[in-house]
């Protein structure tokens, strides 16, 4: 039987993610960090992962490239692709805000007018601003988004926040929460259908260790 193809995202979570598949019964001999290889099985054959740009991730799923793929739900939401979306992984816990200079604090946005946000997410961040009734211009960067109202590019942004170090160390604070996120597994809808059976397993066999993390984390 062919393996199925499962798409990772190259960086942050890799590590986690590859070590949840470890727990779930699907070791590799990968050493995430070190190796530059992009494609390698898992001990058992079953699996072919290839580790990806994660806003790329949703692309390689939708389109079959790959059967399935891990990604983060923030960049899933923002990708918007048709894809089936069986689990929450429970991995790469962190929330999508709205920050800026603490200045901005005391500042009421939906009577400024020009105001210009900076972000890796600007569909979402569209979609943010339309909900609170706020007019502003959308730049759309690919990094290190923080550097934006320093430069006079943006009076906001919006990023991710995992420990808060970032906007901290930059003298940002944050303004909403726009979204939580962690990461989640997706699946190809047309492989879900042609290889169900093998699919099915693979996420009884990643909840199974989902659930368990979870039990253990609330201690019982
Ligand atoms: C992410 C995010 C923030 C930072 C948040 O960036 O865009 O910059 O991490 O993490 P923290 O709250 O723990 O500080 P990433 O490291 O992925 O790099 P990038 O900004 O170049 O995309």
């Amino acid at each position: 039987m062919e393996p199925l193809t499962v798409a990772l995202p190259k960086g942050r979570m890799q590590d986690q993610v590859l070590d949840l598949f470890r727990a779930a019964r699907y070791p590799t001999d990968q050493n995430a960090t070190g190796s530059r290889k992009l494609i390698f099985k898992d001990a058992s054959g079953r699996l072919r992962f290839v580790l990806a740009k994660p806003a790329d991730v949703p692309i390689y799923v939708e389109y079959g490239a790959a059967d399935l793929g891990v990604v983060g739900e923030d960049v899933l939401r923002e990708s918007d692709r048709d894809l089936y979306e069986p689990l929450m992984l429970g991995l790469a816990r962190c929330h999508l805000a709205l920050a800026g200079p603490p200045e901005m604090r005391h500042r009421n946005l939906r009577l400024e007018t020009g105001l210009r946000v900076a972000s890796k997410y600007p569909r979402l961040s569209r979609n943010y601003f339309q909900r609170q009734g706020i007019a502003a211009e959308i730049i759309p960067l690919s990094g290190s988004v923080e550097l934006a109202p320093f430069l006079g590019l943006a009076d906001l942004l919006v990023d991710l926040v995992e420990t808060g170090r970032t906007l901290r160390e930059n003298g940002l604070v944050e303004l909403a929460t726009i979204m939580e996120s962690q990461a989640a597994l997706v699946v190809n809808r047309a492989s879900h259908k042609l290889r169900l059976k093998t699919i099915q397993e693979l996420i009884g066999n990643l909840a199974t260790e989902v659930a368990r993390r979870r039990d253990e984390e609330q201690g019982e």
